[in-house]
C-alpha cells in the first residue's frame, strides 16, 4: 500500500487526477489535500468520497507546521502537487496571493517532503504539475520544448516559474526525487467558469456578452483534461527522476476561431439557429501583458513514455458543452456569491 498526497484535488484538473488514481489504483491510499478556495469544490469529487482508499483533508499548503503533521500522520510516500492559484486575470489584480500559494506553498511541501524522507529517498517521489506559460510567448512559428528558456510575463506564470525552480533546486541540492510536467491549456468538465471555455459556454446559454480580449487573435494549444490526467498517471509511474515532460495535444486555436466553434456547438445543442449567438461577441480591452501564442511540443512524452491524446478537439468540445448543459446545478452553485462580485469587477 502506498500513501499518495494529491494537492488541489478539489479543483478542476486535480479532481480528474484524484478520480483516476482512486479508481485505477486500489492499492494506493489517496489523500486529497485542499484548502477549498473559490476554485475548489467537493462536488467535483462526487462518486468517490466513500471509496475506502480516499481521504479528504482540508488544509492550506502554506501552513508548514500542519503540512509536516500531515506527512507524518499519513506516512506520505509520494506527492502529486496541483494546488495553486491558477487564473491569469486574478494574478494581475492580486499578485501577492499567487506568490504566497504558488511559491511559498510549493516550498512548504518540498521542505516537508525532504524532512520526512531525508533518511531514505528510495521509492519516494515529488511530482510538480506546472504550466507551459513559464516559457513565455511564441511568435507565429515554433514550439516550446523541455529545453526552452523560461520567460514568464504574468504574475501567475512568474509564480509558477519560481515554483518550478524551487522543485529543481531541491533535486539538485538535496537529491529529492522530483518530476515536473508543463502542460498547455486544459478544457473539460468541472472547470471554473472564469476561464475562457466554461465562461463562454455559460454566457452563450444565458445570452450574455462574450468578452473577447483584444482582436481575439491570440493562440492557445488545447488539451482535454482527462488526457492531462492520463499523462500525469504515465509520468508519475514511468517518468525519469529529475526530468521534465511537456504535455500538449498539437491542437492550436486562435481564440476567435475557438469561440466560433463554441457558439456553433452550443447553438446546435440548444436548438438555436446556426450562428444565432454570434451577435454576443464583444471585443474588449486586451489583457495586460497578454501572451500571443502557446504551442507545446510533447514529442518527448510520446517517444519515451508512449502517451498520446485520446480525443479529437471537436469531439472533446462537444462532450464538454454537453457536460455544462447537463450540469446546470453545478454551474449555478459555483456562480453565486463571490463569483458575481468577481464577474462584475472584471467585466464592468
Ligand atoms: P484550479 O484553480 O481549478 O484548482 C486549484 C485548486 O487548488 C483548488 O481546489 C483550490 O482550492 C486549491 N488551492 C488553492 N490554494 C491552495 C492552498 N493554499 N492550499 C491548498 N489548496 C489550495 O486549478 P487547475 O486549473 O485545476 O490547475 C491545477 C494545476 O495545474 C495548477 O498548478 C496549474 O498551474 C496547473 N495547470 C493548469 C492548466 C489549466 O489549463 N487549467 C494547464 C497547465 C497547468
Ligand atoms: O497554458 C496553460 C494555462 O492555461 C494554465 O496554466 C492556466 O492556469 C489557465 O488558466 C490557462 O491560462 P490562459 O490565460 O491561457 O487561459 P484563459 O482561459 O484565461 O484564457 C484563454 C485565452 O482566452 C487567452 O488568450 C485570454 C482569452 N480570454 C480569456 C477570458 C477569460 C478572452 O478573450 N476573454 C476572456 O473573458
Amino acid at each position: 500500500m502506498k500513501n499518495i498526497l494529491i494537492t488541489g484535488g478539489a479543483g478542476f484538473i486535480g479532481s480528474h487526477v484524484v478520480r483516476l488514481f482512486v479508481n485505477n489504483y486500489p492499492n494506493y491510499n489517496i489523500i486529497n489535500l485542499d484548502v477549498l478556495t473559490y476554485a475548489g469544490n467537493l462536488e467535483n469529487l462526487k462518486g468517490i468520497e466513500d471509496k475506502p482508499n480516499y481521504t479528504f483533508v482540508k488544509a492550506d499548503i502554506c501552513d508548514y507546521n500542519l503540512i509536516e503533521e500531515i506527512f507524518s500522520k499519513y506516512d506520505i510516500d509520494g506527492v502529486i502537487h496541483l494546488a495553486a492559484e491558477s487564473h491569469v486575470d486574478r494574478s494581475i489584480k492580486d499578485p501577492f496571493a499567487f506568490a504566497q500559494t504558488n511559491i511559498m506553498g510549493t516550498l512548504s511541501l518540498l521542505q516537508a517532503a525532504k524532512n520526512k524522507w531525508k533518511d531514505d529517498f528510495k521509492d519516494k517521489l515529488f511530482y510538480h504539475v506546472s504550466t507551459d506559460e513559464v516559457y513565455g510567448s511564441l511568435g507565429e512559428e515554433g514550439f516550446f520544448t523541455e529545453t526552452t528558456s523560461y520567460d514568464p510575463h504574468s504574475p501567475y506564470s512568474a509564480s509558477k516559474a519560481s515554483s518550478d525552480h524551487f522543485v529543481r533546486a531541491f533535486h539538485d541540492t538535496y537529491g529529492l526525487p522530483v518530476l515536473i510536467s508543463n502542460c498547455s491549456n486544459n478544457y473539460g468538465a468541472y472547470q471554473f467558469p472564469e476561464k475562457l471555455i466554461p465562461l463562454f459556454i455559460n454566457n452563450i446559454c444565458n445570452n450574455k456578452p462574450l468578452p473577447v480580449y483584444g482582436k481575439g487573435e491570440n493562440v492557445r494549444d488545447w488539451l482535454f483534461v482527462n488526457d492531462h490526467a492520463r499523462a500525469i498517471d504515465v509520468i508519475f509511474h514511468k517518468g525519469k527522476l529529475g526530468d521534465t515532460y511537456n504535455i500538449g495535444g498539437f491542437n492550436e486555436w486562435k481564440n476567435i476561431d475557438l469561440i466560433r466553434v463554441l457558439i456553433k456547438t452550443v447553438d446546435k445543442l440548444l436548438g438555436r439557429k446556426e450562428g444565432e449567438s454570434e451577435k454576443l461577441i464583444k471585443y474588449v480591452t486586451d489583457r495586460a501583458g497578454h501572451d500571443f501564442r502557446y504551442a507545446i511540443d510533447s514529442t518527448k512524452l510520446k517517444d519515451e513514455l508512449g502517451w498520446e491524446p485520446s480525443l479529437q478537439f471537436e469531439e472533446g468540445i462537444e462532450k464538454t458543452v454537453k457536460w455544462y448543459l447537463e450540469n446546470k446545478d453545478w454551474v449555478d452553485n459555483v456562480t453565486t456569491g463571490g463569483y458575481q462580485k468577481y464577474y462584475n469587477e472584471m467585466y464592468k
